[in-house]
């Protein structure tokens, strides 16, 4: 299979925020595998925006240096990197005053396609944008790339949403979640859109439910002030769990593009109601060994922060109205494993008697590790002894099924990083959308702060609390293992 990769046109693209930790770990290596690939032109550049002090030289350094600590996912040709070194610059700037801007201006390559990422906190969002504009550099070439966390409720998301408004227009915003980004994600519009076999069953005349779960194995990983401050529910289920429901429940698109996409997801988001206290289990993992539990990690022993939390959720419309989702995301958990299983509902009547037990077809999409897709169906156990049924799964792991290319995938960040210069914003969050989750979440959150409502404890390295299991057993389903 050979893969087809496409030079993107000549760009600038400025970084703000261009020494922090997002710009090391994932847009730096992320810019540089592409490079390596062939996709970054000649003459594009990449210009580090920060508050230190430092110059072209030491800030090629300092990405060489980053490089190599954060890409160990494949061979390093040290030609490659020193050709990647070339196209970098850097400019100290002041997001709050006006040092650097007017070099930032004078770099600008006039007609080529221009991109600012904010890899800086939200508070900064609204500075950087009227400086853009006060600079001369606002200008219809120019797009720009906003990080979660977006906002902290519906007040201020709608805030920073006017902030940019103020100088761009929405075709120019381009607001990250990550999980878009990611291969198997898109994926599920393949499967879903591209298959005549699934989508005449995908409702709920023939799904029972569909489970969701992102489990990780790290804890709060020295980002405990943040964390605290959100939990579970504002880190992940406002964003990456909202992406993935409303890509598995929406209705067609009839394009792929990004107002039609885009629209169907904000129908699903709006179509959510609210959910019952009792449909929602909080947790906070306990120390283990030599790992503190949560409240030491983040330094408070009195915090109700979740760093779990499982959730039941119901669609009203008519596609969705008898299939309940649950949805459970958590820290330190038991395996780092994301997947989502969409549970079919038993046969209406079995033909065979009751040794050969009933069954259901689960389809689990596995967004990582181990991208694939298993379709467990019903058979006959081989032998003799009567007719025994029993449940196979048709796996079909995308590297064993499309060769060792399909191992070498993408970064989430290499793929939206290279849509916002191609100008395809199909995988990026529309700004009524991220309201729209936020009017969901809102309610929610306020509702378990008003009750004082404390999140239960729950093992390192398990599936989460008890309390979440039982979500499920009282409804008669179980989740699936939490497993890599
Ligand atoms: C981030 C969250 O958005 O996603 C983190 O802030 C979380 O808390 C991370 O660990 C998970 O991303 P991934 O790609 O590792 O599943």
């Amino acid at each position: 299979m050979a893969s087809r990769v496409i030079p993107v046109d000549p760009f600038d693209l400025v970084i703000f925020g261009g020494t922090g930790d997002l710009a090391r770990r994932k847009i730096l290596p992320a810019l540089f595998r592409r490079f390596c690939a062939g996709q970054i032109p000649e003459g594009a550049r990449v210009i580090g925006a920060a508050r230190s002090d430092m110059d072209d030289d030491q800030y090629r350094v300092f990405v060489a240096e980053t490089i190599r600590e954060f890409n160990s996912s494949f061979h390093l040709e040290e030609d490659d990197l020193q050709g990647f070194l070339l196209s970098l610059s850097y400019v100290k700037t002041d997001a709050l005053g006006d040092e650097g801007w007017a070099e930032l201006a004078a770099k600008m390559h006039p007609g080529r396609v221009r991109g600012f990422y904010f890899s800086v906190g939200p508070s900064l969002f609204g500075p950087l944008a009227e400086r853009l504009h006060s600079y001369g550099m606002a200008d219809q070439d120019t797009r720009i790339v906003v990080e979660k966390p977006f906002g902290r409720d519906l007040e201020t998301a709608r805030a920073l949403n006017r902030s940019l408004a103020d100088h761009f227009t929405e075709d120019q915003i381009y607001r990250i979640d990550h999980y878009l980004g990611k291969e198997t994600v898109q994926n599920l519009m393949a499967i879903r859109f591209g298959n005549m076999l699934f989508e005449p069953l995908w409702n709920s005349q023939y799904v029972d439910h569909i489970q969701i779960t992102v489990a990780e194995t790290v804890g709060v990983q020295g980002r405990g002030e943040y964390y605290d401050r959100s939990g579970a529910m504002r880190d992940m289920v406002q964003n990456h769990l909202m992406q993935l429901l409303c890509l598995i429940a929406m209705e067609p698109p009839s394009k792929f593009e990004p107002d039609s996409v885009r629209d169907e997801k904000l129908k699903v988001i709006r179509a959510l109601d609210p959910v019952e206290p009792e449909d929602i289990v909080r947790g906070q993992y306990l120390a283990d060994g030599d790992r503190a539990g949560y409240l030491a990690d983040v330094g408070d022993p009195d915090s109700t922060t979740e760093s779990f939390i499982a959730l039941k959720l119901h669609l009203s419309n008519w596609r969705w109205a008898a299939t309940p989702f649950y949805l459970r995301t958590g820290k330190r958990m038991r395996a780092r494993t994301s997947e989502i299983a969409v549970v079919f509902k038993e046969t209406p009547h079995s033909i065979f008697d009751d040794e050969a037990g009933r069954h259901r077809n689960i389809l689990t999409i596995r967004l990582q590790p181990n991208e694939g897709i298993d379709l467990d169906v019903t058979i006959k156990e081989p032998g003799p002894g009567g007719m025994r049924l029993v449940d196979v799964p048709l796996d079909m792991t995308f590297t064993e099924a499309l060769g060792p290319e399909a191992e070498n995938v993408s970064d989430a960040y290499e793929r939206l990083i290279m849509d916002v210069i191609r100008g395809n914003q199909t995988l990026f969050m529309r700004g009524d959308e991220v309201e729209a989750a936020w009017a969901w979440t809102d309610p929610v959150i306020a509702d378990w702060e008003k009750r004082g409502a404390k999140p239960v404890p729950y093992e390192s390295g398990s599936s989460g609390p008890e309390e979440a299991l039982m979500l499920m057993h009282h409804d008669g389903r179980r989740w699936r293992e939490v497993r890599s």
